[in-house]
Order: structure tokens, then C-alpha cells, then sequence
């Protein structure tokens, strides 16, 4: 999973026992070589789904990290906005920007309390919903529905759940197990948990926002054995 430019152990260590923010100020300069960075195969395909319902004049990447989402961004939007609270990732997503066009602006801030109104057409979100504890999920959904104008669209994938029994599915059983104890142990929290994010609860705190709510499905990544898609976009649409 991890590549020789990646974090140690010692090193994750060190980042799971640290709050959320400060864990990822400290693996910011390796993140890009964790399996945790949003993959391209999944930011081309949502940049794909995406492309017809556009082109957006000003798109926000939700807890931006080292800036995965601006590579969809970039070719819908004509001004992108990336925000996070690890200032660590932040400078990363500033170094690795370069001089593509148009140059992302970084803003340091939580999601929780973003600092924008009525100011994006599109909203986006890569791999970070695993930090929110279901409890802060409508709170988390009403800052994006106040930043986005009227017609704005929310839009991020999501995975089916991997089937019961499956390797996959005691993997992230366990993970969440162990996250579960470390935080009844262990302060400062790290919230991160794979299976609190279930499409059916995320669709109804949605439409109680005041989205209306779609789904397409991502093609690129199949079909499970019952024909449900592997994996979904979201589309929220601020009402
Ligand atoms: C797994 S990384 C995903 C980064 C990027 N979206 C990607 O797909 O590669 C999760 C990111 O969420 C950020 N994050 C978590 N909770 C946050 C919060 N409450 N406010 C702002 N950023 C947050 C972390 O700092 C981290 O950069």
C-alpha cells in the first residue's frame, strides 16, 4: 500500500496519535505517496461525470489537502478555491500547484465554519467525509449549501459498501474498531472512520438541507454482483 517514499510506521504512529489537523501537518510533505491521496483514476472520472453540467465560473475543493480536487476543477471552473484546516497540507497544495491554470486559491479555515456566502456554482469533496462523525454531517452540509449560490452544485463519490464478510469489509471494521478504542484512550481525538458515511443517511441530511439530491453512477468502476454501482457521484443541487 505504501511506497518506499512513503511514512514510516513510526511515522503514522505519530500522525494517529495527534489531533486531525496537526496529524496531517505532520504527513503533508509524504501524503501524495499514501494510498490516502484521492487517486486520478477516481478525480478523472468525477472531472468526466462532471463536464456536461458545466462549465462552473467558481468551484470550492472541501477539505482540499495537497489539492487532488483541483485536477478535475481546472478544466470546468474558471476560478478554483481549495480549503482545508492543515496548514501543512495547504503549503503542499501550494508547491505542487505550479503554474497550471487557473492557480488555485488556498484558504486555511474549517469546513465546520467556512468563510464564504453564496460565492460557488460547484462545490467538491475527495476522501475527507471519514473526519466528520454523523452528528456533524448536517452542520458540515449546511456550510456547503450557505457557500454555494442558488442552482450550485455539491458533488463528490461515493463507494458502495463492500460486501458483508468480504476482506474488505472486516479491513474497515476493524480500522474503525481500532479508531474506536484509540479515541476512548487516547486525547486528542483523531476522528476518521471508513463506514459512518453510509449513502442513504448522507441522501436524507442532504435533502433536510436543502439539496435535492441525485446520483449518477461512475461506470469506469463496475458493477457489483447485484448490478448496483461500485461507486456513485452525489449530486447535490443547492434548491
Ligand atoms: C484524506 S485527506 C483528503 C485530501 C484530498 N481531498 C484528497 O482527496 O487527496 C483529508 C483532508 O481533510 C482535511 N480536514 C479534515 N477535517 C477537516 C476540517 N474540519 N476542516 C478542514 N479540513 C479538514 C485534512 O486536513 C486533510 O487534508
Amino acid at each position: 500500500m505504501f511506497s518506499p517514499q512513503g511514512p514510516t510506521l513510526r511515522e503514522l504512529a505519530v500522525q494517529a496519535l495527534s489531533s486531525v489537523d496537526r496529524g496531517y501537518d505532520l504527513l503533508a510533505p509524504k501524503f501524495d505517496q499514501t494510498p490516502f491521496r484521492t487517486p486520478d483514476r477516481f478525480l478523472d472520472a468525477v472531472g468526466d461525470a462532471l463536464r456536461p453540467l458545466g462549465p462552473f465560473d467558481a468551484g470550492l475543493d472541501v477539505c482540499c489537502g495537497t489539492g487532488a480536487g483541483a485536477r478535475p476543477l481546472r478544466p470546468l471552473c474558471r476560478r478554483i478555491t481549495g480549503v482545508d484546516f492543515s496548514a501543512g497540507m495547504l503549503a503542499e497544495a501550494r508547491d505542487r500547484a505550479g503554474d497550471a491554470e487557473p492557480a488555485p486559491h488556498w484558504v486555511r479555515a474549517d469546513v465546520r465554519a467556512l468563510p464564504f456566502t453564496g460565492a460557488f456554482d460547484l462545490a467538491v469533496s475527495f476522501g475527507a467525509f471519514g473526519h466528520f462523525l454523523p452528528a456533524e454531517r448536517p452542520g458540515l452540509f449546511a456550510q456547503v449549501h450557505r457557500c454555494l449560490r442558488p442552482g450550485g452544485l455539491f458533488a463528490f463519490p461515493v463507494a458502495a459498501p463492500p460486501p458483508v464478510g468480504s476482506a474488505l469489509y472486516w479491513a474497515l471494521a476493524g480500522f474503525d474498531a481500532g479508531m474506536r478504542v484509540r479515541n476512548a484512550v487516547w486525547r486528542p481525538p483523531f476522528v476518521m472512520y471508513y463506514r459512518t458515511f453510509p449513502l442513504p443517511a448522507v441522501a436524507k441530511d442532504l435533502a433536510r438541507t436543502g439539496f435535492d439530491v441525485t446520483t449518477l453512477p461512475l461506470e469506469e468502476f463496475g458493477r457489483r454482483d447485484d448490478g448496483s454501482p461500485r461507486c456513485r457521484l452525489v449530486l447535490a443541487r443547492r434548491a
